[in-house]
């Protein structure tokens, strides 16, 4: 550690007491360490809700790294086994000059535009720009040499809009809960849950997910957990470095094992609809029965891709239970390989059982071409020695268009 990093240690401090977004600069990268509005628990309790207009860096920028994780209002870390984070997203809106607000209630549709990512799935779904789950500690999501993700771009922006952004934490509190994997995996049962947010009921079949653990759910608890109520923070921290010609930009891409996407190709090229259903459930080995299936759940789905670029960076998203997933050419030629980490003690980063981090890809910038009209397989593998609901299979990947000259 150099001596200039106590001083930063020390304004950390100041900023998680005070609660105001904090910059400093380090050469040309620059830091900001900000806090996500309050997010009040109690045990069993779920919140997710959706922040507008949050602190981010202003201005035609590059982010080379986001890195979030929960924080109590001491600033200190909050281990996965008390508060779930199952998973945070941020996401860009172009909303109309003078409208800025915190309560999306008060935005009528026309006063704002999606900015999403560059896809792959449908309008709606998986539009974020960054975004982890339990991970998020031990995943690296810098970005290397000249590549950076650009924001703020005036030519992008639509004219009498400004950019802005929104971030949406989806947390459990887990304290005292009857059974924390269920919980986390959002079973309906522990939530006593058989409608879905809106009072739409849910298809008996449906076992557990995101329908099962919205806004003000509440997970079965054990009877003699006395827990209090904490107020807690997603703690971002963001590098970047203003734009110019010497920064080379990369595209931010999600792929979805569970994309139920069809092609079609005319004469624009090849098209296609991608539904993203984001959720899915494994099956126990010992319920699907036969010994001679292996205790695994290997998902694999072809896709064909909508651009052209060289691969800067790549990281799956599984949740408990996963244990590998890949992106590969339609030839076994591997892409990138991403690989679950899981926790071996108490410390937060380190939680035993929990998905702590996913492995990365950083190739040689240059060495991993995609070609548009490529088909890729992605594969996802989860343990089935238990079932699972709700889980995840994503793929994010960073692209650049070109190479620096
Ligand atoms: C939303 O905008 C449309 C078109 O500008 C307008 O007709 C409508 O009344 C607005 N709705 C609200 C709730 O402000
Ligand atoms: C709640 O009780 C069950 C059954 O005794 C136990 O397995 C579980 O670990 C308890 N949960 C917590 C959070 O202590
Ligand atoms: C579960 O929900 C039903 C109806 O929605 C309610 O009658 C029952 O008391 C709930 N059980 C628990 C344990 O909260
Ligand atoms: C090509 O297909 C897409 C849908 O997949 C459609 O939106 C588009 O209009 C089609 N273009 C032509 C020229 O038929
Ligand atoms: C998935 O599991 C299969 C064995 O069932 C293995 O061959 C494959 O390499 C695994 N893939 C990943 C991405 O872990």
């Amino acid at each position: 550690m150099k001596s200039s990093n106590l001083g930063w240690l020390v304004l950390v401090e100041i900023l998680v007491t005070s609660s105001l977004p904090f910059t400093v600069a380090s050469g040309r990268v620059r830091t900001g360490v900000f806090l996500s509005p309050k997010i009040e628990l109690e045990p069993g309790l779920v919140s997710n809700k959706f922040y507008f207009d949050v602190d981010f860096p202003r201005g035609h920028i590059a982010v080379k790294s986001f890195d979030a994780e929960i924080v109590d209002e001491a600033g200190n870390p909050v281990p996965l086994y008390d508060t779930y984070l199952h998973h945070w997203i941020v996401e860009r809106f172009f909303v109309r000059e003078g409208l800025w607000t915190r309560d999306v209630s008060r935005l009528n549709s026309s006063d704002y535009i999606s900015g999403r990512n560059s896809g792959i799935c449908n309008d709606g779904v998986l539009d974020q720009f960054f975004g982890l789950g339990s991970e998020t500690r031990r995943t690296a999501t810098h970005i290397p040499g000249p590549y950076g993700i650009e924001i703020g771009n005036p030519a992008e922006i639509p004219a009498g809009f400004e950019e802005t952004w929104a971030i949406n934490v989806h947390a459990i509190d887990t304290r005292g809960v009857a059974d924390r994997i269920g919980c986390i995996e959002c079973r309906c049962d522990l939530y006593n849950v058989t409608r879905d947010e809106s009072g739409r009921p849910l298809s008996p079949d449906y076992k557990g997910g995101l329908l099962c653990c919205y806004d003000g759910a509440r997970c079965r608890r054990n009877e003699t957990f006395n827990g209090i109520k904490r107020t807690l923070y997603l703690r971002y921290t963001v590098t970047w470095v203003d734009m110019d010609s010497s920064i080379v930009p990369v595209k931010v891409y999600i792929f979805d094992i569970t994309d139920r996407w069809r092609r079609s190709r005319n004469s624009t090229g090849i098209n296609a609809e991608h539904d993203c259903m984001v959720e899915y459930d494994i099956e126990s080995c010992r319920s699907t029965g036969s010994a001679r299936y292996r205790c695994i759940d290997d998902k694999r789905i072809s896709l064909d891709m909508p651009f052209s670029g060289y691969v800067i960076y790549g990281v799956g998203h599984q949740h408990v239970g996963g244990s590998g997933s890949a992106l590969s050419r339609k030839d076994g030629k591997p892409l990138c390989n991403s690989v679950p980490i899981y926790g071996t003690g108490v410390e937060a980063g380190n939680e035993a059982g929990y998905v702590v981090g996913m492995s990365t890809c950083y190739p040689k910038p240059g060495s991993v071409k995609i070609s548009k009209g490529e088909t890729l397989i992605l594969e996802l593998n989860y343990s089935s020695i238990q079932q699972h609901t709700g889980v995840m299979g994503l793929f994010y990947l960073l692209v650049a268009e070109k190479l620096p000259q």
